[in-house]
């Protein structure tokens, strides 16, 4: 395939037909903001953030929905470019609530960082500010709205990645606002919300938020620990973010192995088990009508025997084992080869259904 050779700064770049300027500025370690730019995403071309000078265009287009051509000459930072993007962040925060300090995104904002990047540090145009009520009509999403840049990004994954359409934009100009169905909340009859928080995944700023998160620690206070998913057989990859020894929560990263940033609102939200004080800890042994905490070596010599005796008694097929989708390929192999090449049955099955 014949390449499309372009300049970006001066630096010469080699990318394949299609390729997008932003994505040709990438591949060669060039930094261009974006907002409403996700590339697992379609590309509405929103935001704008992304502009860039190429000369001979009368506009500044924007880098993420324009394509590479050859002998394209590309400026990511010229002056024109930089004051089109410092505009742009004035524009944004002028309806926006600018509560830095109380929000829980602050370390984690792409809005304030790219405000930083630009030294946006006031308030150049004083517009009107929404007045929305804080949606928290369900226990897992919180939505203000009034923190939201209408990038739809969430639009978007709920409908290309879910598949779900929850969300959409609704009403017009300055009341543009996303929202479900008839504007009734997540929870509201006509949503149809999983509550799988993909959409809290992909929001660069502080308009969606995972519930149980709120106030529980800065972003800078917390490790996130990679780790898989216990609840199926998929494996998916998530973060266990972790402040003081306690999981306080999890989220989704790009790079995740298997899933990228999509989780199920059991593997986002169903991490409640961890530290609760009904979890099991130990084998349980009934002894007396009691259930009696035991050892892992007392509680298999227990199950050997009694498996010894209803085989001795009744047979190999009166034994049945029942596997579970939470564990790996291997391990349900292994109970496979216990069930058949050591009790001596064919009585196997599992829990697929979760
Ligand atoms: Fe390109 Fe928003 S990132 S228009």
């Amino acid at each position: 395939m014949t390449e499309i050779n372009l300049t970006i700064d001066g630096v010469p770049v080699a990318v394949s037909p299609g390729t997008t300027v932003l994505e040709a500025a990438r591949s060669a370690g060039i930094f261009i903001p974006t907002l409403c730019h996700d590339p697992e995403l379609s590309s509405p071309g929103a935001c704008r953030l992304c502009v860039v000078e190429i000369p001979g265009l009368r506009n500044l287009p924007a880098s993420c929905v324009t394509t590479a051509s050859e002998g394209m000459e590309v400026r990511t930072s010229s002056p024109a470019v930089v004051e089109a993007r410092q505009t742009i962040l004035e524009l944004l925060l002028a309806n926006h609530p600018v509560d830095c300090l109380t929000c829980h995104k602050n370390g984690n904002c792409r809005l304030a960082d790219y405000a930083y990047r630009y030294g946006v540090r006031e308030e150049r145009f004083h517009g009107e500010k929404h007045a929305y009520p804080v949606e928290e009509d369900n226990s897992f999403i919180v939505r203000d709205m009034n923190k939201c840049i209408l990038c739809g990004k969430c639009v978007r994954m709920c409908a290309e990645v879910q598949g779900n359409n929850v969300v959409d934009f609704a009403f017009r100009g300055f009341n543009t606002k996303v929202a479900p169905a008839l504007n009734t909340g997540l929870a509201g009859p006509d949503a149809d919300c999983v509550f799988c928080g993909n959409c809290v995944a992909v929001c660069p700023v502080g308009a969606l938020a995972e519930r149980d998160m709120l106030g529980k620690g800065r972003y800078w206070e917390i490790d996130r620990v990679r780790t898989t998913c216990p609840y199926c057989g998929t494996g998916c990859t998530l973060d266990l973010n972790v402040k003081d020894g306690r999981v306080i929560g999890v989220t989704s990263a790009a790079d995740g192995d298997v899933n990228g940033r999509a989780l199920c609102v059991k593997g986002r939200f169903g991490y409640g088990f961890i530290h609760h004080p009904d979890r099991l800890k130990t084998p349980l042994i009934k002894r007396d009508g009691r259930l009696e905490e035991a050892t892992w070596d007392e509680a298999l010599a227990e199950i050997a025997q009694r498996m010894g005796t209803v085989k001795a008694g009744h047979g190999a097929d009166a034994v049945g084992v029942f596997s579970s989708a939470r564990c790996t390929n291997e391990e349900n192999y292994l109970m496979m080869k216990l069930a058949r090449a050591v009790f001596g049955t064919n009585n196997v099955d599992h829990c697929a259904r979760l």
